[in-house]
């Protein structure tokens, strides 16, 4: 395994274990880091969604809400891509019933048995978790109606190996629908070489332009972006934003 991709397993093994299946209310996670900044997801998920699968907001690690991006059908199958504690992989398993599935993929032992644990808890049966990356997702080609992730593809060190995997699963008309981190100054030198930084989500972003040649080169069509948050870094040169990303598989 390499550096990068350990410093970023480690890093979620600790936050899952600091995780409880119900979590205090005090127990606030977001953007990626247990003890991290505000990337604009406070308040993307309803009340009543949570509810319905017996959860609270501080299960997410993520940058938004892509389960607001798409409309799901029932029957759908949906591919969560670094699926953390379930959260995104249960909502969606809801939305498309029981004719439909909600997959997650994720490395990290210690997420998967939370993810596993919350999805008893919900009493779901159309939901897996699947251990594998998301650069060699274990789904079939054209597999997959909706393709979701969020806040995961920035850890990747290959994003363009990540985006072509979703092409690859997704069946022709399917929908490329995440939330994710991008560089919108570029980022301190110095700072792009931090582990910790990577695995918090900062230093793993790629410019917007690079994110679309990327969809594109994949053979995504219309691929669009809405920066909806964010964020400088303290004593450092750069930004980076929590964005909304779609796109669509001809
Ligand atoms: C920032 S958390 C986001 C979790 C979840 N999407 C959420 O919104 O709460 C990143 C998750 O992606 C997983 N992850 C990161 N890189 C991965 C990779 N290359 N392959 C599979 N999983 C990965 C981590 O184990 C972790 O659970």
């Amino acid at each position: 395994m390499s550096e990068v991709r350990e410093a970023v397993r480690s890093r979620y093994a600790g936050i899952a274990k600091q995780i409880t299946v119900i979590p205090a209310e005090d127990q606030a996670v977001g953007c990626c880091q247990a003890d991290g900044p505000d990337c604009g997801c406070s308040g993307s998920y309803s009340v009543e969604d949570l509810e319905s699968i017996g959860l609270s907001e501080s299960v997410s690690l993520g940058c938004g809400n892509p389960t607001m991006l798409v409309q799901l059908e029932a029957g759908q199958v949906v591919l969560d891509l670094g699926s953390g504690a379930g959260l995104d992989v249960l909502l969606s398993a809801k939305r498309v019933g029981p004719g439909g599935h909600a997959y997650g993929v994720d490395m990290t032992d210690e997420m998967l048995a939370l993810a596993n644990a919350n999805r008893e808890k919900a009493d779901i049966h159309n939901a897996t978790f699947l251990k594998g990356t998301i650069e060699n997702v274990p789904l079939p080609d054209a597999s997959v109606d909706v393709v979701i992730s969020n806040c995961v593809i920035n850890l990747a060190e290959d994003k363009g190996a990540v985006i072509k995997e979703a092409f690859r699963v997704l069946r022709p008309g399917g929908l490329f629908a995440v939330a994710d981190m991008v560089e919108l100054d570029p980022l301190d030198e110095r700072l792009k070489k931090q582990l910790d930084s990577w695995a918090g989500c900062i230093s793993g972003t790629i410019p917007i332009d690079q994110y679309r040649a990327a969809l594109l080169d994949a053979g995504f069509t219309t691929p669009d972006f809405n920066v909806h948050a964010t964020q400088s870094i303290p004593g450092m040169a750069g930004q980076v934003g929590s964005a909304y990303i779609t796109a669509g598989k001809p």
